[in-house]
């Protein structure tokens, strides 16, 4: 098999690639909220609510420019380690508020250094990867997982364990009152929080009408929309390099919880790459089929994650579940300015040549030659890999496999450069 030379593709100068300033807080507070969608599809918003907070009570000690952008991202991806294939670390944190059980769960135990080995995958997030890690460690040394005390953890971490225990208790005593809260959550002062954020947290729930910010999900979603306008960031992710590490650490979070392959998102990138390359495709474009494919799936990540991994067959009702993943995953993408043609290009990964794919029944060269593309590497890495449905085949029979549904399912022409450089 020929090797596209991939250094190449991540020397382009960062104005081909054409991501506004507003991209990383876009695309972060997006995923996060699909991540955090129950399995009826409704938004729960805890990490905006964290994030809402925690910015509040960052301004309030004057953290500086960069303090701040480390405190909101870090506080809105403070759980992406306790989003499970059925559920979120929130519902388990709920159901068992106190440290002893919490400690000796061991979903809830192991979610913040899971969320900062994630996220340490990415060398750009790295302070960021250390503040989700001790999120959890309390002010007196008897939090988790490291039982670090006082000064030695790090700010934003207290700052978000106030934030992220207000919203447990809000939960966990369906409790609106300002007053009720504070007085839940004050005998943990100087325990489970650090004194001093308290305290600013007090000062803004009584002179600030703090709750008022995070009430209903109108008000969370303006809000977060103000915030998103202070963390614009040209630096954060710049050039394509980083571009490419975040969205593979993006894609590998998706795959790790809907998909029964690991690096299904990124083999198939791989195969794109190499397709589009040997099609004399420009490099801009062979870049943003490599990221469209490497997100390709994400909308899986929203609602019932579960049913991805299903052995049984699925019934009506979860197939249709199933085939919604392409809108989905436009939905998410396409909130983010700068990702409109990558958002584009996935949403047709699964239309047919003669129409009978979906989302819409698209057929032949009005599906995108990207979208063909990446559906024919998508099938070959199904193939090729064991499912709950099937085992794997070997390249050879997948070829074939693939020249079969040649005009039914797949374009003739990729399918022709695919068994080139396979067979290569
Ligand atoms: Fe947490
Ligand atoms: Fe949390
Ligand atoms: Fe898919």
């Amino acid at each position: 098999m020929t090797i596209y030379p991939q250094a190449r593709l991540t020397q382009l100068p960062i104005q081909d690639v054409d991501f506004p300033s507003s991209f990383a807080a876009d695309f972060v507070s997006e995923f996060v909220k699909a991540c955090e969608l129950d399995n009826s599809g409704r938004g729960i918003y805890h990490s905006w609510k964290v994030c809402i907070i925690s910015c509040r009570i960052g301004r309030k000690l004057n953290l500086d420019k960069n303090s701040m952008k480390e405190l909101f991202f870090a506080s809105l991806l403070h759980d992406i380690g306790g989003v499970m294939v059925g559920g979120h670390v929130i519902d388990l944190l709920t159901q068992i508020p106190d440290i002893y059980g919490q400690k000796s769960n061991f979903r809830i135990f192991a979610h913040p250094h899971r969320g900062e080995t994630i996220l340490g995958t990415f060398p750009t997030f790295r302070n960021i990867s250390e503040i989700v890690g001790t999120h959890h460690e309390f002010f007196d040394g008897t939090g988790f997982p490291k039982g670090l005390k006082g000064d030695r953890i790090p700010l934003a971490s207290r700052i978000i364990r106030v934030a992220d225990a207000v919203d447990i208790a809000m939960q966990v005593h369906s409790a609106e009152d300002p007053d009720e809260i504070i007085s839940l959550l004050g005998i943990f002062s100087g325990e489970e929080f650090d004194p001093d954020v308290y305290d600013i947290f007090i000062d803004l729930v009584k002179n600030e009408a703090l709750f008022d910010e995070v009430k209903t999900d109108d008000v969370i979603e303006m809000n977060m929309t103000a915030l998103k306008k202070e963390m614009h960031d040209h630096h954060l992710l710049s050039s394509p390099d980083t571009l490419n590490r975040f969205f593979k650490m993006v894609a590998s979070i998706a795959d790790n919880l809907t998909s029964s392959e690991y690096n299904h998102s990124l083999r198939v990138a791989e195969l794109s790459v190499q397709a589009a390359y040997l099609m004399d495709l420009n490099e801009s474009e062979i870049l943003t089929i490599r990221w469209a494919s490497f997100l390709h799936d994400i909308g899986k990540i929203a609602g019932n994650r579960s049913i991805y991994r299903k052995r049984e067959k699925l019934t009506d009702e979860e197939w249709l579940t199933v085939k919604a993943h392409s809108q989905k995953t436009y939905d998410i993408l396409n909130k983010v300015a700068g990702m409109e043609k990558i958002a584009y290009y996935a949403l047709y990964h699964h239309e047919n040549q003669d129409g009978s794919g979906y989302p819409e029944g698209l057929r032949g060269e009005k599906i995108p030659l990207a979208s063909r593309i990446m559906h024919v590497a998508d099938a070959y890495d199904a193939i090729t890999s064991n499912r709950p449905y099937h085992r794997k085949k070997q390249q050879e029979d997948a070829l074939s496999e693939l020249k079969k549904n040649v005009n039914k399912q797949f374009d003739p022409n990729v399918v022709e450069v695919f068994s080139k450089f396979l067979m290569s």
